[in-house]
């Protein structure tokens, strides 16, 4: 490990929608970032060394009873310290000041003055833009502290302690609506605790291929491919890391989308000469889903029959001891499974494509430490082309939960070529990467049409588009006309049995962005 592998800042979660957009802006500085439990002990930060330590925002009142705190210990290891609205009230109150209620609850823009341009505000204009959201507020401060910034209704937007490195923002520096918000957390990182800023994604790929060849010795590692992002990134690492050791699998289930699977297969073994393994599965997943419509009970018999495909392929594989997976870090976080990570699991993962842990392997996550957009950059590093790096996210289940009710062959076929039309058209427009998903559901619905002389009972397409940061909320795309337009006329002229097509204009929440 090098320096600056060692060299990181520790996010402490009190619940805040924003932990991880708050390691991810530090890590934007070359200073590695983890989020750890609001309640890790400061003899457990000791041991962990870190040159910073941030309190997140949170959704309680620090008065509220049963309200996350931490180890008041915290403040006394000489270690930088940034609480960010809940994290700078946590703080304040600890060392003698006063937070209170406001009359309302402050949200969104506000404008902010600079009262003191010291180290954590050097650079920030004198008046400036700040996203608050807080119902609480800091009212006094101790003798100790003094502020740095105010805004009209908040004397002590920015403060800081006049002999311990501890800082607090009112506001939320990590949102982009926080104009100065990149410059008031490099000053943190790397004028307060003088982190280096030289950690590197690079770096972190090459550390990671040296600890896989350690762990892996002279076995062999198997990898599923999907054809998304995610366990190409992780094949292309393993790949480089140990060549000839690595066994990638393709469970070909009939569900993917337009010319993926072909694209998986030329990289894999032509670009990266893999030992790939394709299981042809089109029939058997078919034949499982014949007469299913339940969404729940088709994703059920697609994991199950997944698993058993992977395995029976698996097992074909001599010496295998290893299975790889891409595991991201929110997975990480979220699931809980983060040592020292947050409390609460808040987020329930969609299962299928998983794989038991009855399969016998032991589990190496080579990208459980990264976050998406960093998995894309490394995979662009490695040398995946940028159609598998960017390509965006597919559920395990495939089509199959685009293709509502019943699926059949041919109703996949309409569905696959419909989605390549939605798909192509937004790239063409050049919306490819500034939408988050995009893609075609075939609804289970007919209706009436007429085309050329003759009256027309077929199919009707959805076009389903979504911008999302983290896929657990989403806003429909707001796509141009002319492009939805040209989606839908080429749809209704190419793709046999369909004769009209919609847009999908709902949110999530309440929508989800798949329809089953
Ligand atoms: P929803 O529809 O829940 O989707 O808003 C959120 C994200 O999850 C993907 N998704 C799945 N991924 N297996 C997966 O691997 C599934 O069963 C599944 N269902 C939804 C969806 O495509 C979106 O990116």
């Amino acid at each position: 490990m090098t320096n600056a592998a060692n060299e990181r800042v520790l996010v402490l979660d009190f619940g805040s929608q924003t932990a991880q957009l708050i390691a991810r802006r530090v890590r934007e500085q070359h200073v590695y970032c983890e989020i750890v439990r609001h309640d890790i002990t400061a003899a457990r930060l000791r041991e962990l060394d870190p040159v910073g330590i941030i309190l997140s925002g949170g959704p309680n009142s620090v008065y509220a009873p049963g309200a996350p705190q931490c180890d008041p210990e915290l403040f006394e290891l000489g270690v930088p310290v940034l609480g960010i609205c809940y994290g700078m009230q946590l703080a304040c109150k600890a060392l003698g000041g006063e937070v209170t209620s406001c009359p309302s609850r402050e949200y969104g823009r506000s404008h902010c003055d600079v009262v003191d341009d010291a180290d954590l505000m050097a650079d920030v204009p004198a008046s400036t833009e700040v996203w608050m959201s807080h119902g609480d507020q800091v009212t006094a401060i101790a003798e100790d502290f003094s502020p740095l910034a105010k805004t009209k209704t908040c004397p002590f937007a920015a403060v800081r302690h006049k002999r311990l490195p501890i800082y607090g923002l009112q506001f939320h520096p990590e949102v982009t609506h926080t104009v100065a918000g990149k410059t008031i957390l490099g000053n943190f990182v790397k004028h307060v605790c003088k982190a280096s800023g030289a950690w590197r994604l690079g770096d972190f790929a090459e550390e990671t291929i040296n600890k896989v060849r350690e762990t892996v010795g002279s076995s062999r590692v198997i990898c599923g491919l999907s054809g998304g992002v995610d366990s190409a990134v992780v094949a292309a690492l393993l790949y480089r890391a140990i060549g000839p050791q690595l066994s990638c699998i393709l469970v070909d289930n009939g569900l993917l989308r337009k010319d993926e699977a072909a694209a998986v297969i030329d990289e894999f073994s032509r670009h990266f000469k893999t030992d790939l393994h394709v299981v042809r599965a089109e029939d058997e997943f078919l034949n499982v889903l014949a007469g299913v419509s339940d969404p729940q009970e088709k994703r059920r018999r697609i994991g199950k029959t997944f698993i058993d495909c992977f395995k029976a392929e698996a097992l074909k594989i001599d010496d295998a001891r290893f299975l790889a997976q891409g595991t991201l870090y929110p997975d990480v976080i979220e699931s809980g499974a983060a040592v020292d990570g947050p409390a609460d699991t808040i987020k329930l993962h969609h299962n299928v494509g998983g794989l038991p842990a009855e399969l016998g392997f032991e589990l190496i996550e080579p990208l459980r430490d990264l976050f998406k957009d960093e998995v894309r950059q490394l995979g662009l590093q490695l040398g995946l082309p940028p159609e598998i790096v960017w390509r965006h996210p597919f559920p395990g289940p495939g089509l199959a939960v685009r293709c509502l009710g019943e699926v059949t062959r041919e109703k996949l076929a309409v569905l696959r070529e419909a989605d390549a039309i939605v798909v192509g058209e937004i790239q063409a427009e050049g919306l490819y990467r500034a939408t988050s998903q995009s893609f075609a559901v075939l609804l289970p619905v007919q209706s009436v049409g007429v085309m050329g002389d003759s009256r027309t009972y077929e199919n009707t397409v959805a076009v389903r588009s979504v911008n999302t940061d983290d896929f657990m909320t989403a806003d429909w795309s707001h796509l141009p006309h002319e492009l939805l337009s040209r989606i839908s006329t080429r749809i209704i002229n190419e793709v046999q049995g369909v004769n009209r097509v919609v847009y999908d204009i709902s949110s999530k929440p309440p929508a989800t962005i798949e329809w089953e």
